[in-house]
């Protein structure tokens, strides 16, 4: 079988917005990795430039050497620098109070020997970050101290804010495409469902068209059959073989009849007079002629005086055929209950049975027409009711009791005043 085209589309357009927010997702990503090493590679080359220029500084040595050291480390992106010794001693300090002091670091010497700098990223004793850069600082007798540097990282890490912003940007675009793509997806699945059901109606009513005109002429043939068998049945006497034989005629006729009555009132372009109906009445009425020759228990429970605005012949046709599936779902016994009551601005009328109810297949197909479980059933009566009722603005459901064994058949409809 072929997907429908809903299927089609709505896997097409979901698949796009799948792809296209993981490329977006993936860039956002991609940039925010960009950013942070950006920023460590901006802190790094400052950090760099300024080791090397306070090398500089102390390779040329002289009186003024340790305030030219402390001009160049007053940089406003420096938090703190020291300058230490192999042991460990602070030899100079950004603050003159800490020279003397000593920097506990395990394995300094090693380091130092092995000549590296190191930069990476710490807590300030302030909570603030920083980044702490390592240089080995060769003295030109041949010593080796560690110059440190502390650099505040605000600066750098604002590129990384940056990056960071864009994820709201990204978070926000990403809502506004599903939005949309999802908008779309719901006019596009509207629009195919109205065009599907506008082609269904077009094909009914061609189809009732022909159904109408066909029930016309079998109906006009039918009722010469009907009329010359019932003349020569009542001319043959009780006695002759022929009798029987005429009876079946009349019985085949009077289905016939019935089957083609029951297509011209489904397939005929219905005009409704809606008027406030006096459902009590209605009920009782035409609950006493359907079940005149039925066995069963009644319970009967209407509310006084309600009312419905109802075409009162197309209701009571809907009714009749209610009660009559349920009394033929049930056979001779049971116990059928109808009621009428309203409900907000609905008038509700249910006819339930304790029958065998519905099958789970049997549901989907309950209102299409034809349908039907019985032998003699023409499948129209539910399909009849259905349009009948949609057009005085109701709706109808058969469904399998909640409680208990059987069938309910609900009809609403607005109210009468
Ligand atoms: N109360 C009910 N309990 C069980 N099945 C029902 C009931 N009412 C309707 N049905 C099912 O719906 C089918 C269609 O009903 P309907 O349209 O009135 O046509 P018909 O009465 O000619 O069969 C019935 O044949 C039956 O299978
Ligand atoms: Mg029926």
């Amino acid at each position: 079988m072929r997907p429908a085209l809903p299927v089609i589309l709505r896997t097409v357009l979901f698949s796009f917005l799948l792809l296209s927010s993981c490329a977006i997702v993936y860039t956002t990503v991609l940039n925010a990795r960009t950013a942070q090493s950006l920023a460590d590679s901006s802190l790094e080359s400052t950090a760099l430039s300024l080791s090397t220029s306070a090398e500089n500084a102390l390779r040329i040595g002289g009186e003024r050497m340790n305030e030219e050291i402390r001009e160049i480390l007053s940089d406003r992106v420096v938090a703190y620098a020291l300058i230490a010794g192999s042991e460990g001693t602070v030899l100079f300090h950004t603050n003159p109070r800490l020279v003397g002091t000593r920097i506990a670091e395990e394995g300094l010497k090693e380091w130092l020997r092995a000549g590296r700098t190191s930069g990476r990223r710490v807590t300030l004793g302030t909570g603030l970050s920083a980044y702490e850069f390592n240089y080995v600082l060769h003295r030109p007798d041949g010593d080796s101290e560690i110059l440190r540097l502390v650099l505040h990282t605000a600066q750098a890490d604002r590129i990384v804010a940056g990056a960071r912003h864009l994820w709201w940007t990204v978070g926000l675009a990403l809502i506004l495409l599903w939005t949309v793509g999802i908008l779309l997806e719901r006019v596009f699945a509207r629009h195919l469902r109205l065009q599907a059901e506008s082609d269904r109606r077009e094909h009914l009513a061609l189809v009732g068209q022909m159904t109408a005109t066909l029930a016309h002429e079998i109906r006009n043939a039918l009722g010469s059959v009907k009329g010359y068998t019932q003349w020569v049945s009542e001319k043959v006497g009780e006695s002759d073989p022929k009798k029987q034989g005429l009876a079946a005629v009349l019985r085949g006729t009077e289905r016939i009849e019935s089957l083609v009555n029951d297509l011209l009132l489904f397939s005929r372009e219905e005009t409704y007079s809606v008027e406030s109906v006096d459902l009590e009445s209605l009920v009782r009425d035409t609950v006493e002629t359907e079940t005149s020759s039925w066995t069963g228990k009644l319970e009967q429970e209407t509310a006084h005086g309600i009312r419905a605005m109802a075409d009162f012949e197309k209701l009571r046709r809907v009714l009749s055929n209610g009660i009559r599936n349920a009394i033929q779902a049930m056979g001779p016994g049971g116990t059928l209950r109808v009621s009428a009551r309203a409900e907000g601005a609905r008038a509700v009328i249910r006819i339930e049975d304790d029958g065998p109810g519905i099958s789970q297949e049997e549901l989907p197909r309950l209102f299409t027409p034809f349908h039907t479980t019985r032998a003699d059933g023409t499948g129209l009566g539910l399909a009849y009711s259905k349009k009948a009722i949609e057009g005085m603005k109701g709706v109808i459901e058969l469904s399998n009791r909640p409680e208990g064994r059987g069938a309910a058949l609900v009809i609403r409809i607005p109210k009468g005043g």
